[in-house]
């Protein structure tokens, strides 16, 4: 009898990276739950997502990564199925220095980026498959920093820690953990908002300095690696944090034209 499909949960999988990570774990055969804020994207994602994987399922699931009320759903939202792989990918920033970042800004984003990880795995653990694999979703910010990215970057940093932390304490039950951390992307960040700002103007890349492999990050350069690591072929990695940033954090470039 065939084995039933893996099962993938990627949390902020509506838009940007985690979305190119779903698609990516469905073409390997993975059903997926996403979930994601706002319930009308979800669903249009989750159609879409089917539509091009017609054979593997797809669960969108509404959720605030805020709110730890909704932890106790899980066992419903994922019928007993052990959770083969999990994604978290939710995250906001805001553009300006850690020193003007408003305290109540910067501990929200302490606990949208690092904490609500943390606490999500901690109430999905015991669902997890063994082996299985978790995946957070960082950045290059967390690991040269961003002056202009001053508080996002520090919670990067933070989750580059958390990852291989976590590494060491769910390896006794098979679980291995690994931390992505992408270079400038597009399109993404939708939340990487200026003071004052409501909405990311769809044009701020056109500034951003390419990196030395000569072009911005597609999401999909990030899912590819998700997905290796999200397979037995990575059985050997657990605790790595990895740069897909096409070179952005190699080292300073020559600021003089050269040849
Ligand atoms: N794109 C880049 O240049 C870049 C570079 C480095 C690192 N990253 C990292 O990559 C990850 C994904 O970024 P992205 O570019 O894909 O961003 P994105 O397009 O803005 O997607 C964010 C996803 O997270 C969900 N989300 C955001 N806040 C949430 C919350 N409080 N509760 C629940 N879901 C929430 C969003 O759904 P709703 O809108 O419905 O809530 C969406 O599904 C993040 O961790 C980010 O830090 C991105």
């Amino acid at each position: 009898m065939d084995s039933p499909p893996r099962l993938a949960v990627v949390i902020g999988g509506t838009s940007g990276i985690g979305l190119a990570i779903a698609g990516r774990l469905m073409e390997d055969g993975c059903d997926v739950v996403i979930t994601g804020r706002n319930a009308e994207r979800g669903r249009d994602t989750a159609h879409s997502l089917s539509q091009a994987n017609p054979g593997q399922s797809v669960q969108f699931h509404a959720l605030d990564v805020r709110d730890a009320a909704h932890d106790g759903d899980w066992p419903t939202i994922l019928d007993t199925r052990p959770i083969d792989t999990l994604v978290l990918s939710a995250a906001f920033g805001r553009q300006s220095w850690v020193t003007e970042t408003p305290p109540d800004v910067f501990l929200d984003m302490l606990h949208v980026n690092v904490a609500a990880p943390l606490r999500l795995i901690q109430a999905l653990r015991g669902h997890m498959a063994s082996p299985s694999s978790v995946v957070l979703i960082s950045s290059d910010a967390g690991v040269e920093g961003e002056q202009n990215l001053g508080a996002y970057s520090v919670t990067k940093a933070a989750v580059n820690m958390l990852g291989r932390m976590m590494a060491l304490d769910l390896a006794r039950d098979n679980i291995r953990v690994n931390v992505v951390c992408p270079g400038d992307t597009v399109p993404g960040m939708r939340y990487l908002l200026r003071p004052g700002e409501s909405q990311r103007s769809e044009h701020d890349y056109l500034s951003w300095p390419l990196p030395p492999r000569g072009r911005l990050g597609q999401a999909r350069d990030t899912a590819e690696l998700v997905a290796f690591l999200a397979s037995p072929r990575a059985d050997f990695m657990t605790g790595t944090v990895t740069l897909v940033d096409g070179g952005s954090r190699a080292g300073r470039p020559d600021p003089s034209p050269h040849n």
